[in-house]
């Protein structure tokens, strides 16, 4: 019984968006992406604008070494060629977790 509730609030806890810690939105990331990162990379497939010298995120995601930690982690440290977003914890997960479910 015990065992069976516990589940249930695992399974709740993953699936709420308002769970910060461990609800990583790939849904929301991908308007997140749409907004601050379409002007130079190429954020989902059919888009047709963007800077040329620019990775999209379907090849950043192709990478091997690909990790969605280490993309949020990357995402919260200022990048000197990119410009700094406002982005907090969650919302680098949830386009972590976006660009993670580009993944072939
Ligand atoms: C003003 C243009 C610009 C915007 C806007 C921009 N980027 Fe970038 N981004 C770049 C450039 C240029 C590079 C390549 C940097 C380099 O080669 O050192 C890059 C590199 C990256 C990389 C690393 C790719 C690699 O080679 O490992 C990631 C991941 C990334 N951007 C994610 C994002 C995300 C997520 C957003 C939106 C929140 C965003 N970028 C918005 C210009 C931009």
């Amino acid at each position: 019984m015990y065992l069976h509730l516990r589940r249930i609030c695992l399974l709740l806890a993953v699936t709420s968006s308002s769970s910060p810690a461990l609800a990583a939105d790939a849904g929301h990331g991908a308007d997140l992406a749409k907004r601050w990162c379409a002007s130079c990379h190429v954020v989902a497939n059919g888009q047709t604008q963007a800077s040329a010298d620019v990775p999209s995120f379907a090849a950043v995601a192709r990478r091997p070494d690909f990790n969605p930690e280490k993309l949020a982690f990357f995402l919260l440290d200022p990048h000197p060629k990119m410009p700094n977003f406002p982005l907090s914890r969650t919302e680098a997960g949830d386009i972590a977790a976006y660009i993670g479910s580009l993944r072939p």
